[in-house]
């Protein structure tokens, strides 16, 4: 678990305007700030991949630098996903991409639900770097549910999870259910999830905020 929260460093200054209810009423700023912040998990991550030798001509010389591997698939569950998806987007530019539908289904009207997976392009994972989005990990059951569809896909060689905000417990449901070569880039922990599956005090919904 990477909890970058932890640091001090800019990343606290979009993660605080993203939590306040005042300035996140401006809702292209809310977008803005979940891409930069998908930006900035992004190189975080990118300092843990595995790079290759490459010779480059300079108009004045010969240089050997490292690039990153470029099997890596970017999977963003939809909708909250998609300001993050861009904004590591940005970042490996070279990723295939992969989307996925998640939803709380409240069909007896209860706090209870089922997370339904109903979309699902993808292209292969097999032996690749899979980068999974979502800015909220509540209950986890998004995440968990997500990974079971995609197994039909292959099996990835490393899985990393990059949230915006979470719950510890939605955090230690993770760690229980992903294999072992899971990592996890979030940029805050809240210690509260309430009744109905919110995080407290969290920021609200995500999907809402960016997309009403
Ligand atoms: C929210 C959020 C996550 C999920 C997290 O999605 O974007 O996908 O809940 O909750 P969990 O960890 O308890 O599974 P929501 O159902 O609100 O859909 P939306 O992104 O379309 O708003």
């Amino acid at each position: 678990i990477h909890n970058l929260e932890t640091e001090n460093s800019i990343l606290n200054q979009f993660i605080s305007e993203i939590r306040d209810q005042v300035i996140q009423k401006d809702t292209m700023r809310f977008r803005k700030n979940i891409e930069r912040i998908g930006e900035v998990l992004g190189y975080e991550l990118s300092k843990t991949l595995e790079y290759t030798k490459k010779t480059v001509q300079t108009p004045l010389g010969v240089k050997e630098i490292f690039q990153p591997e470029k099997a890596l698939v970017l999977c963003s569950i939809l909708r909250a996903g998609l300001p993050l998806h861009q904004g590591l987007l940005n970042y490996f530019d070279t990723a295939e991409n992969a989307f996925i539908s998640a939803y709380r289904d409240h069909s007896d009207n209860s706090d209870d639900f089922e997370v339904v997976v109903n979309y699902l392009a993808s292209p292969s994972l097999a032996n690749k770097i899979l980068l999974l989005a979502d800015p909220m990990l509540a209950t986890g059951k998004t995440l968990e549910n997500t990974i079971n569809a995609m197994k039909s896909h292959g099996e990835p060689k490393q899985i990393h999870i990059i949230s915006v905000i979470g719950s510890r417990k939605g955090v230690e449901y993770i760690e229980d259910v992903f294999p072992k070569n899971t990592h996890l880039w979030i940029a805050a922990i809240d210690e509260e999830l309430n009744s109905k599956g919110y995080i407290i005090p969290g920021l609200g919904d995500s999907g809402d905020l960016s997309y009403g």
